[in-house]
């Protein structure tokens, strides 16, 4: 079991690079099922895209990383194409659900398992099957799969989501990719990783068009099945480091090869706690503050607070004068680092689905465990504004998301490593 060992209290300084978006990636990569040859840049080097390109494997397509260059290619042959997600390999990377869209639409059948729930909650997938049945799917849940069938091809249709998911909305696009006729989706998601996902499926061929929530696709004859994209970058890893830097950045921390403008609530938020914030056109200068100022925050779809920082905005947050409180208004059960943090010294209180966070206090360094992605990477950002020294176990968390974190942050100078 790999730990990471970290000194708290160094200053950072110099400059971070943002990796390809691994939210992006993984739905661009069950669209590849769709094309025959695709050239994936930017991507990411993390757990998660090697356990998506084993599924594409399995499925039968051929998948080749160029690991210096963080490319993949992926070949889809279509010979012996086998129809199925095993539980073996969606339990683990839940995002392995979004095949059902590509297979069915396609191959016009699919068994893919049910994915588990995880950490921070039940994960249920009731609305990427309410799309699919709008769409003419017949499904069937049988001994923890997803049996959906389509003998005659799916069919467009209107369809309103009754409540906003990322991945019902991916799921939806990519079954809408062949189905006859347009499908007018309402109610969508609008993350930047589905406008990335959309860019792709109109290389493909897909006529898309986006207007506030609602997403208009219609039926597609795959015309260029040879494509070449660069994912985009990645979000929640640059508002990691922007916390990092707004912790622990006397001088200024440079972060590049991002757009600014993608990442604005994150950018007010910060600057309404004290954060000085430079934006440039595709990179940020970020340097922290003597006083920081309590602030109220509540976790909501793109373009609002994304729940995938709220973990990490906790550790600032108890870090500047007063209370604050975050309200977690996207899933069930995301404090799980909240325990661990107290631990540490912080003083949070959870009262419904609402953190309440006391701040500045004293944060001492411990041996702590990660519990998912991000709550493991607040663990890192609370062992680098710490005293003495913080030892976080179970680490494959992180390896899951973020590429090369140690590294980015050493070169940041902070004092972190990783013991086998
Ligand atoms: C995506 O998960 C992201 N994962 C998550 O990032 C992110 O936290 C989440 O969107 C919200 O932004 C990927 O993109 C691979 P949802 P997803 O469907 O699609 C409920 C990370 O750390 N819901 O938008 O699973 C659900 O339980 C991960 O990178 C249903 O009820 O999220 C949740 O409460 C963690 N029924 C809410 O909707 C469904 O059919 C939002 O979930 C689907 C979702």
């Amino acid at each position: 079991m790999q730990k990471l060992i970290i000194q708290g209290k160094k200053e950072l300084k110099g400059k971070i690079s943002i990796s390809g978006s691994k939210n992006a990636t993984l739905p661009i990569l069950a669209a590849s099922i769709l094309a025959n040859r695709v050239h994936l840049k930017n991507v990411p080097l993390v757990k998660d895209i090697f356990t998506m390109a084993e599924l594409l494997n399995f499925i039968g397509l051929k998948t080749k990383f160029i690991k210096k260059e963080n490319s993949i290619k992926i070949i889809n042959n279509e010979k012996n194409i086998n129809t199925l997600a095993p539980y073996k390999l969606v339990k683990t990377m839940r995002a392995g659900v979004l095949v059902l869209g590509s297979l069915l639409t396609k191959y016009k059948k699919a068994k893919v398992s049910l994915p588990g729930g995880c950490a921070i909650g039940s994960r249920p997938v009731d609305l990427h099957l309410f799309a699919l049945k709008k769409l003419g799917a017949n499904i069937k849940i049988k001994d923890g799969y997803i049996l959906a069938e389509a003998k005659k091809g799916l069919k467009g249709a209107i369809i309103r989501f009754p409540s906003i998911s990322v991945g019902a909305t991916e799921n939806a696009l990519l079954a809408a990719f062949k189905a006859k006729g347009k499908t007018i989706l309402k109610n969508c998601a609008i993350e930047p990783e589905i406008k990335d996902l959309i860019l792709f499926l109109k290389k493909l061929g897909a006529r898309i068009n986006i207007k506030g929530r609602m997403i208009v696709i219609s039926g597609n004859k795959i015309k260029n099945t040879k494509i070449i994209h660069e994912v985009i970058f990645d979000r929640i890893e640059l508002g990691t480091y922007m916390i990092a830097s707004a912790l622990l950045a006397k001088k200024s921390i440079t972060i590049n090869k991002i757009d600014p403008k993608i990442v604005k609530s994150e950018i007010s938020i910060l600057r309404k706690i004290g954060i000085q914030i430079i934006r440039k056109k595709t990179s940020i200068k970020i340097k922290r503050n003597k006083k920081l100022k309590k602030i109220n925050v509540t976790t909501k779809p793109y373009p609002g607070f994304p729940t995938d920082l709220q973990a990490q905005l906790m550790v600032l947050l108890t870090q500047v004068n007063g209370i604050s409180r975050i309200k977690e208004d996207i899933f069930e059960n995301r404090f799980m680092h909240v325990s661990e943090l107290k631990r540490m010294g912080a003083e949070i209180e959870i009262k419904n689905k609402t953190a309440i966070i006391k701040g500045p206090t004293k944060l001492t360094g411990a041996e702590v465990m990660a519990t998912d992605l991000r709550a493991s990477v607040s663990l890192v950002l609370a062992g680098l504004v710490a005293e003495n020294r913080t030892i976080i176990n179970r680490i494959y968390h992180l390896d899951r998301g973020y590429e090369f974190l140690e590294n980015k942050l050493k070169r940041c100078k902070a004092v972190i490593k990783r013991i086998k």
